[in-house]
């Protein structure tokens, strides 16, 4: 069964809200700007590529509902939006983009009530794309996985939560994971936790038990013995930022994966549209890395685990150096081997 993430009618952005998944299904209402600032904040919402459409509408909401036409609160709502994360690019890009979208085409119509349609189509637009981005993704990764191990099953790991709750479509390294079980490939999915949200053990499970894809959740500390015991064919993630040299950010836990993959000589991958490059940065230790509230890892799920007052270090991401990435799949290519001029010509589409 297909998972929705969120709904848009009657110029309300409604989001399944991932804080109560996957044992309540309550929907929350987006009805300003500030509303869908919260939303993304707070992580209502969440994952990359969703965030950059959530932005999306809530600048369209934004546009609908600047009666004065003042281009200047919609470049003052861009800025704010963009304020919500800090590390997922796609928030900014998307942001700007629409910004340079809405400006365009009012310059070119001079007419606020046209240019609303047409932003509103090109959200539609945005979205059909990464659909089908992740689906051309999704085939790179079919074309790899046989070259090196001919027409089998897999058995795959995945971090974290990449499929439409992170992605608003078909998702991106979830994309890859169900476009093969749909065709028979896959043999066993073990799905990490990802600790302190949970958005693997409560969010990926959630929507590969929708889709029936056999799986196991496990703990990030089983990693090692996971690997020692299990002949693991693949690592699929996503990504939040990747930077030209291919160092890529991703959910905490997601570079010492890559670790442990590497020494098991397991092929590890990252899986994400253009969207989610950043090559105005150099090097990965350039990136901002969220930190998030404390109590998200003295608590789980509201209840409290460490004794009072305890303090927690809570990076929400980490950086996997490029060296430990074996290909990046995005809607352009195969970035392989990972290295700057290949990650230009994937992003430039030369
Ligand atoms: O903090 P989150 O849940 O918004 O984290 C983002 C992610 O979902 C991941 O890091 C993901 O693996 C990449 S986005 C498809």
């Amino acid at each position: 069964m297909e998972t929705i993430a969120f709904t848009w009618k009657n110029q309300i952005f409604s989001a399944l809200d991932q804080r109560k998944l996957p044992h309540q299904e309550v929907w929350i209402n987006c009805k300003n700007i500030t509303d869908v600032h919260a939303a993304i904040k707070d992580m209502v919402v969440r994952g990359a590529p969703l965030i950059g459409i959530t932005a999306l509408y809530g600048l369209l909401i934004s546009s609908i509902q600047n009666t004065q036409h003042d281009l200047s609160k919609l470049e003052k709502d861009v800025t704010f939006i963009k304020t919500a994360r800090p590390t997922a690019v796609n928030l900014a890009y998307e942001a700007d983009r629409y910004l340079a979208f809405f400006k365009q085409n009012l310059g070119i119509n001079d007419d606020w009530d046209k240019t609303l349609q047409l932003a509103e189509k090109f959200i539609v637009d945005v979205i059909q794309k990464l659909d089908q981005d992740n689906l051309k993704m999704a085939q790179f990764a079919e074309k790899e996985l046989a070259t090196l191990y001919g027409d089998r099953k897999y058995k795959v790991v995945t971090l974290c939560n990449t499929g439409a709750l992170a992605c608003g479509p078909r998702g991106t390294a979830f994309g890859v994971i169900d476009y093969l079980s749909q065709k028979g490939k896959i043999e066993h999915v073990f799905a990490a936790e990802t600790r302190p949200y949970l958005q693997g053990g409560r969010l990926t499970a959630y929507e590969l038990k929708k889709a029936g894809i056999p799986y196991s959740v496990f703990v990030e500390g089983a990693m090692f013995h996971l690997f020692e015991n299990n002949k693991i064919d693949a690592v699929f993630i996503g990504a939040d930022r990747i930077v030209s040299n291919g160092d890529t950010a991703n959910k905490i836990g997601s570079a010492t994966l890559s670790l442990v993959a590497k020494h098991f000589n397991v092929p590890f991958y990252v899986v994400a549209p253009t969207s989610s490059f950043d090559i105005s940065l150099n090097i990965g230790s350039e990136i901002e890395i969220e930190y998030r509230p404390e109590e998200e890892v003295t608590s789980c799920q509201g209840v409290k685990i460490a004794p009072d007052s305890s303090r927690a270090y809570n990076p929400s991401f980490d950086v996997t150096p490029h060296q430990q990435i074996s290909a990046i799949f995005c809607e352009n290519a195969m970035i392989k081997p990972v290295e700057r001029v290949n990650v230009r010509n994937a992003v430039t589409g030369a």
